[in-house]
């Protein structure tokens, strides 16, 4: 009997490091115990006697058992490592088992993966900071009781989203502080320990739509206008800047500004199918009704360059994959002509459903209009905070619209670099599918190398 022992309780990579050499020594599920600190959490082992895991070569994986695994160890389930290192174990045998959706193994891990995503997807939408008076400075902080071991995975998120703001997050197991420039993490704390009171809406709000436009709303001058009614003669007030402090002088690690988005990559990833999970959900305009289901976008979490087309096609709509079909083809003609390799770009849509006129057996696509693409900017927004891209192409003009939050002239902006209201880097270029409705061959030949021209400028722009 083998014991592995992880030092946190949604620590992956541990989990990984110690799986991968005990599969590759074919040592049987049943032979290895799990546990986190001391505490053993596979409760169903027999006794066991402390072993060191074999170091050794690993074996390759496939990429969706990794995404599944990522979100299970998160999973607030005692046997949690023991199933995954079982299905791992098995993997070696049958390769695809990680798309058996029948198979009551896969099926379970696919539960708790899934009830992992909808708790961070909660705490996202449901924590409430409250503003405290800390030496002069406000910092907000905010309480969460999540149900699995979701927080570490939602920093980046809380990062990206109020990098402007000093915060904490308290909760039961673990406390964020984020100071403006770095995340650092302290111990678990108690209710008593956060404030009590109404939680400053207008603050939240007031930083959504901040960040998500920032010349609309001017935060230095909200902020002075806020009734700073709360906390300042509460006695558990008090509590809350030493209990910041006391936090900050145990902290189990200093992230550094830039190494923060390598360093929650991981959580980034798990963030970023959260988004994904609650985006196949949408209701926020009317066309989820009619397509098949969302296409979200697609690619690596860290990529330093995104694409924006304007919505799904007929073929992307049967698929939930983006530029799969006909357009998308062009696209990657154009994508491999500048050598840039679409793997490492994140692809997604304006607007994530398909707006189509059936004319009988055929859908015809339709263009959304300025009411679908605004209720859609949320999504694409929420990509954009997670990826954090450093250029973004806007391909046509419903992307751009999106983008510049304002209708753009291709014609006049495309081949130079444009700032988003985020700071990042856009440029405008043509819709693949302008391309595709040319008779003109020679005209389509020509505009074709226009377009793998700005798709070369936007590679040189990254550097
Ligand atoms: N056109 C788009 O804009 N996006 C797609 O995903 C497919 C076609």
């Amino acid at each position: 009997m083998r014991t592995v022992t992880l030092p946190a309780p949604d620590d992956f990579d541990s989990w990984r490091d110690a799986a991968r050499p005990l599969a590759a020594a074919e040592v049987p599920p049943d032979d290895v115990v799990w546990q986190v600190g001391e505490a053993p959490t596979d409760l169903f082992a027999g006794e066991s006697v402390a072993h060191e895991a074999p170091a050794g070569a690993g074996f390759t994986v496939p990429r969706p058992f990794i995404d599944l695994a990522r979100n299970v160890v998160l999973a607030n389930d005692p046997e949690r490592f023991a199933l995954l290192y079982t299905l791992l174990f098995r993997l070696r045998r049958e390769p695809k088992l990680v798309e058996d959706r029948a198979d009551p193994l896969v099926r379970r891990l696919d539960g708790l993966a899934r009830q992992v995503r909808r708790d961070i997807h909660k705490m996202r939408a449901f924590l409430r900071f409250r503003e405290v008076d800390e030496g002069g400075t406000p910092r907000f902080v905010a309480w969460f009781e999540p149900e699995h071991h979701i927080v570490r995975a939602n920093a980046a998120f809380f990062v990206n989203r109020f990098a402007s703001m000093r915060w904490s997050i308290l909760t039961p197991e673990v406390s964020l502080h984020w100071d403006g420039k770095g995340l650092s993490e302290g111990p678990g704390a108690s209710k008593a320990d956060a404030p009590e009171g109404d939680p400053i809406e207008a603050v939240w709000k007031t930083y959504y739509a901040s960040i998500f436009n920032p010349a609309r709303v001017k935060i230095g001058a909200m902020l002075k206008e806020m009734p700073r009614k709360y906390w300042k003669n509460m006695p558990e007030t008090a509590l809350v800047p030493q209990l910041i402090a006391g936090a900050q002088a145990r902290e189990a690690s200093m992230i550094q500004t830039a190494q923060t988005r390598q360093d929650i990559g991981g959580n980034s990833q798990v963030a970023w199918e959260a988004l994904r999970e609650e985006a196949a959900h949408c209701t926020r305009c009317h066309l989820y009704k009619h397509a098949t289901q969302t296409v979200f976008g697609e690619g690596p979490v860290d990529a330093r360059l995104m694409f924006v087309g304007e919505q799904p096609g007929d073929q992307e709509d049967l698929a939930g994959k983006p530029f799969i079909g006909p357009a998308g083809q062009v696209f990657n003609r154009a994508l491999a002509t500048a050598e840039i390799d679409r793997d490492t770009v994140y692809v997604t849509n304006a607007v994530k459903h398909f707006k189509f006129e059936q004319r009988g057996k055929r859908r015809i696509h339709a263009k959304p209009g300025a009411g679908e693409i605004d209720a859609c900017r949320w999504w694409i927004e929420q990509e954009q905070m997670l990826i954090r891209p450093d250029v973004t192409v806007a391909l046509g003009a419903t992307a751009a619209r999106s983008l510049l939050g304002k209708v753009v002239t291709i014609g006049k902006e495309r081949g130079r670099a444009l700032t988003l209201p985020d700071g990042g880097q856009a440029w405008i270029t043509v819709h693949p599918s302008y391309l595709l409705r040319m008779d003109d061959k020679a005209r389509a030949e020509d505009e074709f190398g226009q377009f793998v021209d700005d798709l070369r400028k936007v590679k040189a722009a990254l550097g």
